[in-house]
C-alpha cells in the first residue's frame, strides 16, 4: 500500500489545503528535550555523527508536535571535514574553522564523504524506520558557497568579505573549491536518499548580496553542478533549494538549478515571487521567526497573510529561517492551530 505523504506530495506539484508544515531548525534548543539529549553530548561534531542520539532529536519535534516533515538531525560544516579541515563548536561562538587560504585549495582532495559522513546514513534509517508513515523525511546538505564561506572566514561572518574578494581575485582556484565542494556534497546527498531521505535540502543561507556576475558562478552554477550529479546518480527525489537573501536572484536560481521546490525567506516579496518564480514550482516558507517568537496577534495575522498569499501554489508551510532558541514552545503550538485551521479565535 502507498501511504500518502502530504509534504512529499506538495513537493511534487499537488496543492494541499491545509498546507503541510514544518520549521527549519525544529530539532533544537527551545526543546527541553533537545537541551536534555544534548547536556549529554559535550562536542557537537560528535553529536551529529552519533546515530542513536541524532535519530532521537530529529524524531522529537515529530512526536510533540506531529510535524509533517522531520530534517534529519546534522550540521552543514560536516562537509569540510571531509576535505580535511578541523571544524569545532564553541558554546556561545557558533562554528569556528581553521581559515582556509586561497593557496591552501590546489591541495585539497575530495574525501571520502560517504564513507566519512556514513553515521548520517544511519541516522536516516533508524528515522525512517521510526517515523509515521505519512511523514516526509528530508535529508540536506550546504550549498558549496555557503560552505566555502565558513571555510574562508574561519566561522560565520557579517559580510564575507574575504571569500567575495578570494572569489573576485582568484576565480579559478575558486571555483575550483567550489567543484569540489559540489562534488563531495552531491555524494553525500545520494547516499542520504539511499538511506531513506524522501526529499533534499540544499542551503544557501549566505546568497544574499551578491551582484549577478558572483551570483551566477557561486551560487547557480555549483547548485546546478549537484542537482546535475544527484540526478545522474539515478536518485529522483524532490531537491528543495534554499538561496536565502537572493532577492530577485530567486527568479533565476529557480529557473536554472534544476530544483523542484523553492524555499522562500520572510523578506521576499510574495506578490513579486510568485509572479516571478516558474509557474507550478511549489514554494516553501515565508514566516519571520521574530513574528513567531513574538507570538499574540501579530503570529496569527502573519500566518494568515502567508496562507493566503500562497494558497494558488502548492505551498509548505515554514519560517524564513530557523527558529530561534528562545521561541516559548506554546508559540509553535499555535502556529500549528493556526496553519490547521483549528485555532480559537
Ligand atoms: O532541525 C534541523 O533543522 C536539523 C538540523 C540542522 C542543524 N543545522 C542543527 C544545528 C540543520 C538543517 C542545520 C543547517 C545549518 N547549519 C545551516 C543552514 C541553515 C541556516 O540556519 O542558515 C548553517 C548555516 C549551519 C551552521 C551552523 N551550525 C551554525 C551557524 C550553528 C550555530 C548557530 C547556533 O544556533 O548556535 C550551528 C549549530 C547547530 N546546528 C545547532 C543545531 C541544532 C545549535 C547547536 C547546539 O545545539 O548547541
Amino acid at each position: 500500500m502507498v501511504h500518502d505523504k502530504p509534504l512529499l506530495a506538495v513537493l511534487k506539484g499537488e496543492r494541499r489545503d491545509p498546507p503541510p508544515a514544518w520549521m527549519m531548525r525544529q530539532a533544537g534548543r527551545y526543546l527541553p528535550e533537545y537541551r536534555k539529549v544534548r547536556a549529554t553530548a559535550p562536542d557537537f561534531i560528535a553529536f551529529c555523527l552519533d546515530p542513536e542520539k541524532a535519530a532521537e532529536v530529529t524524531l522529537q519535534p515529530i512526536r510533540r508536535f506531529g510535524f509533517d516533515g522531520a530534517i534529519v538531525f546534522a550540521d552543514i560544516l560536516l562537509i569540510p571535514m571531509t576535505l580535511g579541515r578541523r571544524v569545532w563548536f564553541e558554546k556561545g561562538e557558533g562554528p569556528k574553522l581553521d581559515p582556509l587560504a586561497m593557496s591552501d585549495v590546489d591541495s585539497l582532495t575530495i574525501g571520502d564523504a560517504e564513507t566519512r559522513l556514513g553515521p548520517v546514513g544511519e541516522t536516516l534509517s533508524r528515522v525512517r524506520a521510526a517515523l509515521p508513515h505519512e511523514t516526509t523525511l528530508i535529508g540536506f546538505a550546504g550549498a558549496p558557497w555557503t560552505v566555502a564561506t565558513y571555510m574562508i572566514e574561519g566561522g560565520g561572518s557579517k559580510d564575507r568579505l574575504q571569500s567575495r574578494a578570494a572569489a573576485w581575485r582568484e576565480p579559478e582556484r575558486f571555483d575550483r573549491l567550489l567543484d569540489l565542494l559540489a562534488t563531495a556534497t552531491a555524494r553525500y546527498l545520494v547516499m542520504q536518499a539511499r538511506s531513506g531521505a524522501d526529499a533534499l535540502k540544499i542551503f544557501d543561507s549566505w546568497a544574499e548580496g551578491l551582484p549577478e556576475p558572483l551570483f551566477e558562478r557561486v551560487v547557480i552554477a555549483p547548485t546546478k553542478a549537484i542537482v546535475d550529479q544527484v540526478r545522474a546518480a539515478g536518485v529522483t527525489v524532490p531537491i528543495i533549494g534554499f538561496p536565502k537573501g537572493a532577492g530577485t536572484h530567486y527568479a533565476r536560481y529557480a529557473a536554472e538549478t534544476g530544483i523542484d521546490a523553492i524555499a522562500l525567506d520572510h523578506g521576499l516579496d510574495p506578490v513579486w515571487a510568485d509572479a516571478a518564480l516558474p509557474q507550478g514550482m511549489p514554494v516553501q516558507g515565508q514566516l519571520d521567526p521574530s513574528a513567531l517568537f513574538a507570538g499574540g496577534e501579530a503570529l496569527d495575522s502573519e500566518i494568515a497573510r502567508i496562507l493566503a498569499a500562497w494558497k494558488n501554489r502548492p505551498h509548505i508551510f515554514n519560517l524564513g529561517h530557523g527558529i530561534s532558541p528562545d521561541v516559548p514552545v506554546a508559540h509553535v503550538e499555535r502556529l500549528l492551530e493556526c496553519v490547521r485551521g483549528k485555532a480559537g479565535a
